[in-house]
């Protein structure tokens, strides 16, 4: 059990960028548990970039407070750009998403037929009963709301409490051509602002390059894991295959919808299979997305959903899976916003889909999890 849960440790700041650690291989299996790598104590002791190593807690404690004086000063020279209160930062190398699908042709309308006779011809959906993901407590909320002030409040509202808690999820713009699962959904950000003793409420699609194609075409033209049941699922590649034609894919093909961090002074909406979108947030608690986050092209592969901040260096821990080699890719940002160079994980000799991961004061650990794309293996091919 230790083996298959703890597979793979990569120090947190290797020395050199593309050297993998070691690793052992299980009989019959892939790459496995690392078992002992180099001392990572002297790994971080040689770490460049000029961080204290943090061995003890009472270090910790006072290098914590350190940080927390710097970000105080730091308030204090800059105003603030939101009603979070937060300090004023620059927002480099955010790529403004602006999509260029194509609309209207013949092309794309034999698409669309063609879409709907796989549809109608395979697709068996019992239409007495609505999509799981589609009702209850997981029905989409049919629009956004724009800033909605003083809300109600049940007693009172602290002074001094002044923030904006938020939250993404999946909330689909439109509805689907077939299936449907709950990773399809357009990310929707729903947050309450809350300054001087009164409450805001706004929610926001964030505005990805799917989002914004879909809008432009009227409909859901993007591939949905909903859909992928069987020889149906097969089917359903076709169309879509032969949208690569017309969609825009150089801006990605996510939704946004898992989950939200902050770092470097930037609100991030992230989705496994896409970079990092970056969302501002206004004076009057109204939510923008300013576009995709690539950390000055650095960021060339996917972005995890569940990126890791150390509270105490402010750094961000991350990595993104691939069907390519290679198939994972460890990567470190400083609190500054700087992407250190790729770190590649050998964890395995084939792709595989890893959601998330943990890290320790040294340590980042990569599990050995059993789901993998084998689209040769046609009796898992029609599965995934
Ligand atoms: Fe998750």
């Amino acid at each position: 059990m230790t083996t298959q849960m703890f597979s793979y440790l990569q120090a947190r700041y290797p020395l050199n960028p593309t050297m993998s650690c070691t690793y052992m291989r299980r009989p019959g299996g892939h790459p496995t548990c690392t078992g002992m790598m180099n001392s990572s104590s002297r790994r971080y002791h040689h770490f460049q970039l000029g961080r204290k190593a943090l061995f003890t807690l009472s270090e910790r404690a006072s290098l914590w407070k350190e940080v927390e004086k710097q970000e105080r000063q730091e308030d204090e020279k800059e105003p603030s750009p939101t009603c979070r209160g937060t300090r004023t930062r620059p927002l480099p190398s955010v790529v403004a998403v602006d999509p260029k699908p194509c609309k209207g042709s013949i092309f794309s309308y034999a698409i669309d037929c063609l879409e709907m006779l796989i549809v109608k011809m395979m697709y068996m959906y019992d239409s007495s009963s609505p999509p799981r993901y589609l009702s209850g407590n997981f029905a989409p909320v049919p629009a956004e709301t724009p800033p909605t002030t003083d809300l109600p409040v049940t007693g009172h509202l602290p002074e001094c409490l002044n923030g904006e808690f938020m939250r993404v999820g999946p909330n689909p713009k439109f509805a689907p051509v077939a299936g449907y699962h709950w990773f399809d959904g357009d990310g929707m950000i729903h947050g309450i602002c809350i300054k001087n003793g009164r409450a805001t409420y706004v929610s926001r699609y964030v505005k990805t390059s799917r989002f914004k194609q879909e809008e432009f075409l009227g409909g859901a033209k993007f591939f949905k894991v909903g859909d992928i049941k069987g020889h149906f699922g097969l089917l359903m590649f076709i169309p879509q295959i032969l949208r690569l034609l017309l969609m825009d894919l150089s801006y990605g093909h996510g939704t946004g919808n898992t989950s939200l961090v902050y770092h470097h002074g930037k609100l991030l909406a992230l989705c496994e299979s896409d970079k990092p979108y970056a969302i501002k947030i206004l004076e009057d608690g109204d939510l923008q997305t300013l576009g995709i986050l690539d950390y000055d092209k650095r960021l060339g592969h996917s972005f995890t959903a569940h990126p890791k901040i150390d509270p105490f260096t402010g750094e961000m821990f991350t990595f993104g899976y691939s069907q390519m080699v290679p198939y994972i890719t460890y990567r470190v940002i400083s609190k500054d916003g700087f992407m250190h160079d790729p770190v590649l994980i050998t964890l395995s000799d084939q792709p595989l889909m890893i959601h998330d991961f943990a890290i320790t004061r040294n340590y980042a650990i990569f599990m050995d999890l059993p789901l993998y794309f084998r689209p040769k293996r046609k009796q898992y091919a029609l599965y995934i």
